[in-house]
């Protein structure tokens, strides 16, 4: 059996979320690091126990022993680097953002194509048992028609020195946060947006610090999300259908163990999901692509639907009018 090798593009803090679930595969392993100074790199290699380190990220890039690179760095370095990483023959998981704009998605899918690579957005929830469920109670009619999918997810912010709060670096809690709850509702709608329309409320470095949004879909299908840096740590997702409701207390980051309720009529029914090591569904569905040949299930046309989708909310919140995609 082949194992893929994998690289870290930086000492991101998102790593420690990734290094377990790289472990617990068969078919992957993780065999570098590489930082903008090789010291960083090799204290994080040391204590993460990585067997390479590497100072600079063109150096990660030009180790043929690498197969796949993992690219968890400020979102407006996701296009170059995952480019970059293809054109030195790379395959790429990439955080989300995958991009900042669909024309980005669209460079990206360009360089995977002229290289032959595999690329893939890294929406952990998107294969995660939970989410699966939650999709097939809703192809299968359990709520009837679909109709309204609300999703919030805020934390606060414990630190003003954050990529977050960067314009200049994709910052704010729309791409950061509030894309699972867009991505969430997409996915459930099975389209993209026809109109969007949102509020932000701006803090000091000029990113928004929180948003609040709606979506409307074909079919008469609705969302309303918010997002945001300043509030509670909150995260919940509810699907309205003519028949009933599905309400999911955990959907961006589901755990082990979860339980989320159908209601229908009179009837309450607590549904619970033995869930998986939440980011080894990542992993596993890329070495899928790599090795097998299977499409990946964040494909590049739904990260191009996700990046559309929260350009256009900003374009929104910018002119306070609704925007048609
Ligand atoms: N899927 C998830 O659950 C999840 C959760 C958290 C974050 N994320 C995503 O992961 C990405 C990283 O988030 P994070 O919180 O891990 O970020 P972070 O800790 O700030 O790490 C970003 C890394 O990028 C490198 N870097 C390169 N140029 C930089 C620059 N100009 N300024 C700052 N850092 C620079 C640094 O590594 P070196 O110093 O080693 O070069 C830094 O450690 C973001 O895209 C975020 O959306 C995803």
């Amino acid at each position: 059996m082949r194992i893929l090798h994998w690289g870290l593009l930086s000492t991101a803090r998102i790593n420690r979320a990734i290094i377990p679930p790289l472990r617990l595969s068969t078919r992957n392993r993780l065999l570098a690091v590489a930082s903008r100074s090789q010291e960083t790199a090799q204290a994080y290699a040391h204590e993460w126990h990585i067997p390479r380190a590497y100072g600079s990220y063109e150096a990660l890039l030009a180790d043929p022993e690498i197969d796949v690179i993992y690219n968890p760095l400020p979102n407006h370095l996701h296009k170059e680097w995952t480019i970059r990483a293809m054109a030195a023959g790379k395959h790429v998981l990439c955080e989300k953002p995958l991009a900042l704009s669909a024309e980005d998605v669209d460079e990206i899918a360009a360089a995977a194509q002229q290289h032959g690579r595999v690329v893939a957005e890294a929406f952990m929830y998107r294969h995660h048992p939970q989410t699966l469920k939650v999709k097939e109670l809703i192809k299968d009619g359990a709520i009837g028609k679909l109709q309204l999918i609300r999703g919030s997810f805020t934390f606060s912010m414990k630190t003003e020195v954050n990529i977050r709060l960067n314009p200049e670096m994709g910052g704010g809690s729309l791409w950061d946060v509030g894309c699972y709850p867009i991505s969430y509702a997409r996915y459930l709608a099975d389209a993209e947006p026809l109109e969007v329309f949102g509020w932000q409320v701006t803090g000091q470095t000029g990113i928004d610090d929180s948003f609040f949004g709606q979506l409307k879909f074909p079919n008469q299908v609705y969302a309303q999300f918010d997002s945001g840096f300043r509030s509670p740590y909150r995260t919940h997702l509810e699907v309205v259908g003519s028949q009933g409701t599905i309400t999911i207390p955990a959907p961006f980051k589901p755990s082990l163990n979860e339980t989320i309720t159908l209601t229908r009529q009179e009837t309450v029914e607590s549904i619970a999901i033995a869930g998986q090591e939440l980011y080894l569904g990542e992993v596993e569905d890329l070495a899928d692509c790599i090795l097998a040949g299977k499409t990946p299930r964040v494909t590049l046309a739904d990260s191009r639907g996700n990046a559309a989708t929260i350009a256009a909310l900003l374009e929104s919140a910018r002119t306070g009018k609704p925007v048609h995609l």
